[in-house]
């Protein structure tokens, strides 16, 4: 098996070969995945509710994520890692970049963190450091007290116009990979286009270069889930069936479809 880099990513964004990604928190489901062929695991710190039975990710400590990620490496042969920066370890470049370190350590290829432009200069010191960085931007979980509640968001006019702002100068400060999450489809679509580096999407519709979706939500394991959420458990005997159904159905496009996506 051959490991999948971010050079592969990026040719992927550039043929328009869609890229399949799913959370992952340990060595059993990482393995699982693997062989179901997902191309990229993120190590998300949505463990702090699936796993940890929280209310919110916030709760979750940066020993939390370094751990998660030594397991999942251990599975891992050929998916690109992940890991999540969790709330309060990215407030200031130098806190960063120690904690990225961390979780460069215990395996991740890349790290993701939860902002906006005010995270350009950390994004750039991590870049220079050799930390590739994936900026979360749209629904950003770990605001939730700030937004409110968990909310799709770019959906007014400026609002938009300000998260494709946001997303070019993120690229620009040196961010290799953009998630975009709970945004109208029109406007992943268009932020998708106007970058050149890989856009994830979960909530954002069909157009972005990828897709990601929570692990145990798409196994069916939650009661209560959002629209943008499909159970690939059913009519599948194995969780490996799943996760090849849901790798299928992201390659060729019929995940998601339109009841999956915000619409305005
Ligand atoms: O932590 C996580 O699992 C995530 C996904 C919701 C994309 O960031």
């Amino acid at each position: 098996m051959q490991q999948i880099t971010l050079n592969t990513l990026k040719k992927m964004k550039k043929d328009g070969e869609k890229i399949a990604v799913l959370t992952c928190y340990d060595s059993t489901f990482s393995k699982i995945s693997n062989q179901a062929g997902i191309d990229a695991l993120l190590v998300g710190d949505t463990l702090g509710m699936v796993l940890q039975g929280n209310d919110s990710t916030l709760p979750v400590m940066i020993e939390h994520m370094a751990y998660h990620t030594a397991c999942v490496k251990k599975g891992n042969n050929q998916a690109f890692i992940i890991s999540d920066l969790p709330f309060m370890t990215y407030s200031f470049p130098e806190q960063a970049l120690k904690n990225a370190g961390v979780l460069m350590q215990a395996g991740a290829h890349m790290v993701k963190l939860e902002g906006d432009i005010w995270l350009c200069e950390t994004i750039t010191r991590l870049t220079e450091n050799g930390v590739p960085v994936c900026a979360h931007i749209g629904l950003t979980p770990q605001a939730v007290n700030v937004l409110g509640g968990f909310k799709v968001q770019g959906r007014t006019e400026e609002q938009a116009k300000q998260l494709l702002e946001s997303a070019k100068k993120l690229e620009e400060s040196g961010a290799a990979m953009l998630l975009l999450e709970c945004v109208p489809s029109n406007l992943a679509e268009k932020i998708t286009k106007a970058v050149d580096i890989p856009v994830i999407g979960i909530g954002a519709g069909a157009e972005t270069d990828a897709q990601v979706l929570v692990l145990h939500d798409m196994l069916g394991l939650n009661e209560k889930t959002a629209k943008f959420v499909r159970n690939f458990m059913e009519g599948q005997s194995s969780v490996q069936d799943a996760i090849k159904a849901y790798v299928l159905a992201v390659k060729d496009g019929s995940f998601p479809s339109e009841k999956n996506q915000y619409i305005y």
